[in-house]
């Protein structure tokens, strides 16, 4: 027995070993260009396709024949989706094409994929894959209106879509992320904090902030924002209370032009969730 645990403690020693030989050694190759073995690939995509089928049983599908459903998915498409994924006839962006995993034609997706589990890829994106979620770019509303276009998408020759388009202007000079509000809040609550972690991670803030709690590359592009709570200005200019702090998440170069921070289209409640989060990190350490 004692013979056992110890052939046991040795072979678990061995393989922690060999994984520090393996990852500090930088024996794993990170290359785009290098394609995962088909094994490997089959298991991600299987484990991906579980993973979405399990969240997406109960979900309730919405009316997705609807005309203005689908020129509005167009619109989505083109603004949002064609410079990776390609359409009838339009091949993706040079980017698209050097991603790895490459991105899927949407055609054979559209073809395949029940509407529901679809929806759920596009809002909350597939980790580790380059497939961005949406949920803070896109409304539900919106998000099911490329869902319908995606059906739609696999009926149409290069020609069609190519008509389709001209028909279908984009609404050009909208913005794909919204304007930002221009007026000061003066004071509004808080939002919820939880929350405020995921849309903190989904607005670039960490590329550059280090942020307690909020993993990323955490450069220090700008100030860190550990003890952010007990500052007395915000960015120096402000007084630090929820409705500056708020407004400045949505709009930075209002309050100071010259600011390195962009506006990064934040909705006001993703911000009230976000200072809500900042709100909790009270110690400088
Ligand atoms: C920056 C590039 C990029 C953009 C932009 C993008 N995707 Fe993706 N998408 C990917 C990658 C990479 C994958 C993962 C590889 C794969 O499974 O296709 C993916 C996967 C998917 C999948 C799962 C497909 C499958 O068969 O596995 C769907 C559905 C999808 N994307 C829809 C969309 C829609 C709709 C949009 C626009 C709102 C969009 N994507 C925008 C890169 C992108
Ligand atoms: C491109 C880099 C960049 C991004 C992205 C960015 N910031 Fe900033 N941020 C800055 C810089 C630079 C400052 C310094 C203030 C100035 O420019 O006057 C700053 C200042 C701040 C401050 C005030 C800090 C202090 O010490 O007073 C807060 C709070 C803040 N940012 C929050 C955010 C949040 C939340 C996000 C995501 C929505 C974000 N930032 C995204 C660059 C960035």
């Amino acid at each position: 027995m004692k013979i056992r645990i110890r052939t046991l403690a040795i072979i678990v020693l061995l393989a922690g070993m060999l994984g520090v030989v393996f990852v500090y050694g930088g024996l794993y190759n990170v290359a785009a260009t290098e394609q995962h073995t088909e094994p490997m690939y089959r298991l991600l995509d299987y484990a991906m396709q579980r993973s979405v089928k399990r969240r997406t049983a109960s979900m309730e599908v919405p009316d997705l024949k609807q005309q203005q459903r689908l020129r509005n998915g167009l619109v989505l498409y083109r603004r949002n989706c064609v410079q990776c994924h390609g359409a009838p006839g339009v091949s993706p962006d040079a980017f698209g094409m050097g991603m790895l995993p490459v991105p899927a034609n949407l055609v054979a997706t559209g073809r395949e994929w029940e509407p529901a589990a679809m929806f759920w890829v596009v809002k909350h994106g597939i980790r580790m894959s380059g497939m961005p979620a949406w949920q803070y770019r896109m409304s539900d509303e919106e998000i099911w209106d490329v869902v319908a276009f995606v059906k739609q998408l696999t009926t149409l020759s290069p020609g069609e879509y190519a008509a389709l388009s001209r028909q279908t202007p984009d609404a050009s000079g909208q913005p794909a992320v919204p304007a930002a509000p221009s007026a000061a809040v003066p004071d509004i609550s808080l939002g919820n904090a939880q929350a405020g972690a995921r849309a903190l991670q989904q607005h670039l803030c960490v590329t550059c902030h280090l942020i307690p709690g909020i993993t990323g590359a955490s450069r220090h592009v700008g100030p860190p924002l550990n003890g952010i709570a007990t500052r007395t200005y915000i960015a120096g200019i402000l007084p630090n209370t929820p409705g500056n702090l708020i407004h400045w998440i949505r709009n930075p170069t209002s309050v100071d032009p010259l600011s390195a921070m962009p506006n990064l289209g934040v909705s006001e409640q993703d911000a009230r969730d976000m200072a809500a989060y900042l709100y909790t990190l009270k110690d400088i350490e």
